[in-house]
């Protein structure tokens, strides 16, 4: 059973929740929205059902209100940024402003980010600059769990470092690729688990590393691990999310044994370039016009209705669901009014405020 919210009450009570934290009123909007956002793009995984880990993580004091980026770093077109442990929702956005602002005085910048609380979806940070006219690519790596196996492996041993590219392309939405590097995401394991189901061949291997289609190994112990997307080659963009996102931020890269805490910590590293700037403005435009109306003319593969880019479709997820609502399944809800109440926000609260009464 799922229940409906639209999308600006359900803000509404997910920003008292924040601010039942200790955030300010800015912070507390700005997480609300971003999870909101990501659950209109369809990526449940990573919207307000994030919210009892982010209680839990604030509680334990594995992430911080309240905080900004710290520069460590500051060369002009290169910035060395920490996150101080605080919500990535601020950090990410301060942090991008930055970026973006050196991009436009300069043509480029390269930023780090070390020790952000989970920035979420990281296309939302490449949004804000492609919004800008600029070309924005991340490489993320992730401090929370290991749940993804390396090439070869039988164990688990990094999480599902997100890539994202984005480029703005002229007269449409741009061209937004963001992605984590495991097969799939460890919540689709989760949702199956729940109901029952198996699991398609190729994403799962179990705890002695045999390849697995029951999603158990991805939930309960005796956990096994979720495969990088395509074989060796996703594999090696998983690694060099480790070593971009985590060991060259100073961030720090995943090498423990498991661990109880449930705070989720992202390193990134954020190239944005000004097309503008690099003399190339013209043939960048025209050239991705003709290279897009080329491909669109593909013929269409059994079995599917378009041929799409990346971006079209949460983009057209995002118009069903400002329309429809947002569908937030009851195990969820209960979670998120749970987390609520530990920082004494009434269940009844919530549900008036999602229901916007
Ligand atoms: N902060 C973190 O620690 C963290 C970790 C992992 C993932 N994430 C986020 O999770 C989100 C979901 O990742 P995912 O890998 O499950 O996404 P996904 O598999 O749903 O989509 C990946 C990409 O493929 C594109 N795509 C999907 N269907 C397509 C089609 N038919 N044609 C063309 N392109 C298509 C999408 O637009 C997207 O850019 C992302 O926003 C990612 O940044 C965050």
């Amino acid at each position: 059973m799922s229940l409906v919210f639209h999308a600006q009450p359900l803000t509404r009570a997910i920003e008292a929740v924040v601010a039942a934290g200790g955030s300010e009123p800015r912070e507390a909007r700005l997480v609300a929205e971003n999870l909101v956002m990501a659950n209109l793009l369809g990526h449940d995984s990573h919207g307000i059902g994030m919210i009892p880990r982010y209680v839990a993580a604030l509680l334990e004091g594995g992430l911080s209100a309240n905080r900004h980026p710290a520069v460590n770093l500051d060369l002009g077109t290169l910035l060395a940024l920490d996150g101080c442990q605080g919500y990535g929702q601020v950090i990410g956005l301060e942090a991008m402003e930055l970026a973006i602002e050196r991009a436009r005085r300069h043509g480029s910048c390269i930023m780090t980010l070390a020790n952000s609380h989970h920035l979420g979806r990281i296309g939302h940070w490449a949004e804000m600059a492609v919004a800008q006219g600029l070309v924005s690519i991340h490489f993320v790596n992730v401090i929370s769990h290991a749940r993804v196996a390396a090439h070869g492996g039988a164990d688990a041993r990094f999480g599902t470092n997100p890539m994202c590219v984005g480029i703005p392309l002229p007269g449409e939405a741009p061209f937004l690729l963001d992605m984590a590097t495991s097969a799939v995401a460890q919540g689709k394991m989760r949702v199956a688990y729940n109901k029952g189901e198996k699991v398609a061949p190729g994403l799962l291997i179990d705890d002695r590393g045999n390849p697995s289609e029951d999603p158990r190994y991805a939930v309960v112990p005796p956990l096994g691990a979720i495969l990088p997307f395509g074989g060796h080659k996703g594999y090696g963009v998983a690694l060099a999310c480790e070593l971009l996102g985590g060991a060259l931020s100073g961030g720090g890269t995943w090498h423990y044994e498991e661990s109880s805490k449930q705070r989720v910590l992202n390193g990134m590293l954020a190239i944005v370039i000004d097309p503008a700037r690099l003399g190339t403005g013209p043939q960048f435009a025209g050239e991705s016009r003709q290279f897009l109306d080329w491909l669109r003319k593909s013929a269409v593969g059994p079995g599917f209705d378009k041929v799409r880019i990346a971006g079209e479709p949460e983009r057209e997820m995002r118009a069903r669901r400002e329309k429809q609502g947002i569908p937030v399944d009851e195990a969820t809800w209960a979670e998120i009014q749970a987390a609520g109440a530990k920082l004494k926000v009434k269940k009844e609260t919530l549900q008036q405020l999602a229901e916007g009464r």
